[in-house]
């Protein structure tokens, strides 16, 4: 079968970013790429700083923060004030967490396409306060109804405190039914966290429509914010139960204050934020996601054609707009978390490219990205390279 067409690359994009030129960089999904003008802006607001800190620091930062909070909640169709700004998904995460007040009985359900750091942060806590957390396997190409049926069987009203799930997973790239998922747990009177650490900038849904208990994702990766930037949505009933890891001087002013003022930090990457808004929007919301997905799907039929995968065997992420695609790889490579790093730092070093490699329920993949940067001929190198490498054992 023939491999579709990639789309027109958007003319200049590749210009407003800093990366190097020599490597192919595939995995926006990791750590994300910050515009050069939002770069720019965090060294202004950094500047600013600089010249005065305890003005910067004690004349109107909450207030700054507030409205940037607002700003970015806005546009991803959250509260503006009944959310908060934190600095990554973990945070965001183990906040919630932490403020379940878990007892021994309890149980936090997941599923097996959880993040990993997630996974830990639910295993410690479940740790520390004597609950249980279970795991809920659901296979890569399970349907919507699939999922939603799994875990309406899984969920254990009276025990089941927290059910967490991904909006799009980490490891396996998969949409999950993330508003569906939330109905049913409703029925049974069941929180839910949504790890949505990929979705803000890539995938449209709003906040609101998915209307979880908890809902968290990054802006630095998908809205081009600088490192440092998420937003945890958090429902009316929970706002004064949910607490700061860390107690601060806000502890006494409420939902989001006292959760966004983490004492003496650098929150230049949450005042910059709106730059990468302004970044994305410049290029057009639609135009960049639609570019986005279309590239990365055009990057796993080359590869997947590379390395001999029917495109039948291709897991479809299950929605538009996703950016990120999965390549089942050869039998025995990647089966461990440990190998699958090992072959990403391979792939890195020899073929000048920059890939995600997983190692998930005991296999191994290709996960890569599509960016405004990224043009076809990067993944066609990469196609033609990876068989020889993946060959040497
Ligand atoms: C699904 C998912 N959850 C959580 C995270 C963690 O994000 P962060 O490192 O910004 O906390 C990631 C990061 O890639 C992710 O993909």
């Amino acid at each position: 079968m023939s491999v579709p067409q990639p789309p027109e690359p958007i003319p200049g994009a590749r210009l407003l970013f800093s990366l190097d030129p020599a490597v192919s960089h595939l995995n926006h999904g990791s750590f994300g790429a910050v515009p050069i003008g939002v770069q720019r802006a965090q060294q202004r607001l950094r500047d600013e700083m600089e010249a005065n800190p305890l003005r910067f620091f004690t004349q109107g930062l909450v207030d700054r923060i507030a409205h940037t909070r607002r700003h970015l909640a806005g546009f991803l169709g959250a509260e503006p004030d009944g959310s908060a700004l934190v600095g990554n998904t973990t945070t965001g995460v183990a906040v919630v967490l932490q403020s379940l007040g878990l007892q021994a009985g309890d149980e936090v359900l997941s599923t097996d396409h959880g993040y990993g750091a997630v996974s830990l942060a639910i295993q410690r806590e479940c740790r520390r306060t004597g609950a249980v957390s279970r795991v809920l396997p659901i296979p890569l190409a399970a349907s919507d109804e699939q999922i939603v049926q799994t875990i309406r069987a899984g969920l254990r009203p009276g025990r089941t405190r927290l059910l967490v799930v991904d909006q799009l997973t980490s490891a396996t790239a998969k949409l999950f039914p993330a508003a569906a998922i939330v109905g049913v747990a409703r029925e049974h009177g069941v929180p839910v966290l949504v790890d949505a650490a990929h979705a803000p900038g890539m995938l449209g849904t709003t906040v609101s429509s998915i209307g979880a208990e908890f809902w968290v994702g990054n802006l630095h990766k998908w809205a081009y914010a600088p490192r440092g930037t998420a937003l945890l949505a958090v429902a009316p009933q929970w706002r004064d139960r949910i607490d700061p890891l860390v107690v601060s001087w806000e502890q006494d002013s409420g939902f989001p204050a006292r959760i966004e003022w983490q004492a003496t930090l650098d929150y230049t990457s949450w005042l910059a934020a709106p730059a990468g808004l302004f970044t994305l929007r410049s290029l057009g919301v639609d135009r960049v996601r639609a570019h986005n997905a279309a590239l990365a799907a055009y990057g796993q039929r080359v590869v997947g054609d590379a390395l001999g995968v029917p495109p039948g065997h291709l897991p479809d992420p299950g929605g538009p707009g996703v950016a990120l695609r999965l390549i089942p790889l050869p039998a025995g490579t990647a089966t461990s978390v440990d190998a699958a790093r090992a072959l990403q730092a391979r792939i890195g070093e020899r073929l000048a490219a920059e890939v995600a490699v997983m190692s998930w329920n005991g296999r191994g993949w290709l996960r890569l990205g599509g960016q405004v940067y990224n043009t076809a001929d990067e993944y066609e190198r990469l196609a033609v390279r990876l068989p020889a490498l993946l060959a040497q054992r």
